[in-house]
């Protein structure tokens, strides 16, 4: 029976991958939409991510990607808890903000502190509470891995779906509730 290789590092030496076509091929990879939250020194700060995704059930952990070269994550890294935002369809103005370099990405949005105090947005249609528990770099990515302490099922809207540089229109997306779904 084939057991898994250690973890013995990341692969080094020259690549013959194009950065531009990295970039247009793994565009056609659909992602969901997540907004990064967390009480800085400074205060509320937040970065969209396209990298959000579930990893583990016992212990329920989850893990998102930030180029290290990111601005917001020192500040993202202050905190020792985050808040993971999924924004719904009709929020793709949310994802920018979110995005852009921007002092005050808050500005004009609405949202809450949670319990631990970090930022929940009220238009999120999930929202995580997690605690840090662990930061690798992994090529120019820090991968960051969290516990979720709390999570809220805030409504059953379509996400929103990113897809080669533009969004995926999920207005007219059926609900198709599974046997989780508010709704079922
Ligand atoms: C749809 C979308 C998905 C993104 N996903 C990521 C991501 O997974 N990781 C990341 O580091 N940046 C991602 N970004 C870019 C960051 O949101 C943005 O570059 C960053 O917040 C820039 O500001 P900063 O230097 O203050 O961090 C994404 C942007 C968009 C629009």
């Amino acid at each position: 029976m084939p057991t898994t290789p250690p973890l013995t590092g990341v692969p080094s030496g020259p690549t013959t991958i194009d950065a531009v076509d990295y970039r247009r091929v793994l565009g056609h990879v659909p992602t969901s939409v997540a907004v990064v939250t967390a009480n800085a020194r400074s205060g509320p700060v937040g970065m969209t991510v396209g990298s959000f995704t579930s990893v583990s059930l016992d212990p329920p952990l989850i893990a998102f990607f930030v180029d290290r070269s990111s601005r917001t994550w020192p500040r993202l890294y202050e905190a020792s808890y985050f808040g993971i935002n999924i924004l719904g369809h009709g929020h793709s103005a949310l994802c920018q903000a979110f995005s852009r370099r921007s002092e005050d990405r808050f500005l004009d949005v609405d949202w809450n502190p949670s319990a631990r105090d970090v930022p929940l947005l009220d238009e999120a249609i999930v929202t995580l509470e997690c605690t840090r528990a662990k930061v690798d770099l992994i090529g120019d990515h820090y991968q960051v891995v969290g516990r979720v302490e709390t999570m809220e099922l805030r409504a059953t809207d379509p996400p929103l779906i990113f897809l080669r540089g533009g969004f995926v229109d999920m207005s007219s997306s059926d609900e198709a509730p599974g046997r989780d779904g508010m709704n079922a």
